[in-house]
């Protein structure tokens, strides 16, 4: 069984309200519900987790290596500029996999830059709820390439 941890960072806490029009209409909870119904069906265990500040993200991307095989991060406008969460990633050494509701790239250009995609194994966006779905796929896939060989 693979333990995955999701974390959302600012302003995704707002979803269903926020700018439905880039975001969807969807409510966070209602998008954690479904990503456990996904990971259920896959025997995953998946925690979620949202916080708007930046200290917060980064003490559960650290505690996140104490438990879990790979992390899936929408981190948000942090995404952008936030050195110590990427930093936090490349510390722990988790597999990543970072993901964004919108098309960041077809976006204004301050979101085109993604500080943390370096770090990570990889990037999905412009899904809307599903890029997080598609992240996890994503990340259990890498996970099954990556598994030791046994014996
Ligand atoms: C976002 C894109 C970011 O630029 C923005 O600041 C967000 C959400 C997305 O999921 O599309 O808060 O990460």
């Amino acid at each position: 069984m693979w333990h995955i941890q999701v974390i959302h960072g600012p302003n995704l806490n707002l979803l269903g309200q926020r700018e439905p029009d880039v975001y969807g209409r969807l409510t966070l909870t209602e998008i954690d519900e479904r990503l456990r119904v996904y990971a259920a069906g896959k025997d995953v265990e998946l925690r979620a987790f949202q916080s708007n500040y930046e200290g917060a993200i980064v003490d559960a991307v650290h505690q996140a290596a104490s438990w879990t095989d790979g992390l899936v991060i929408n981190a948000g406008a942090y995404t952008h500029y936030s050195y110590a969460i990427r930093d936090a990633i490349a510390g722990v050494g988790l597999p990543t996999v970072e993901v964004h509701l919108s098309n960041i790239h077809a976006r204004e250009p301050f979101r085109h830059t993604s500080v943390i995609a370096s770090v990570c194994v990889g990037q999905i966006a412009g899904f809307g709820w599903q890029s997080y779905q598609l992240g996890l796929e994503a990340v259990l896939g890498w996970l099954e390439n990556h598994r030791p060989a046994e014996g």
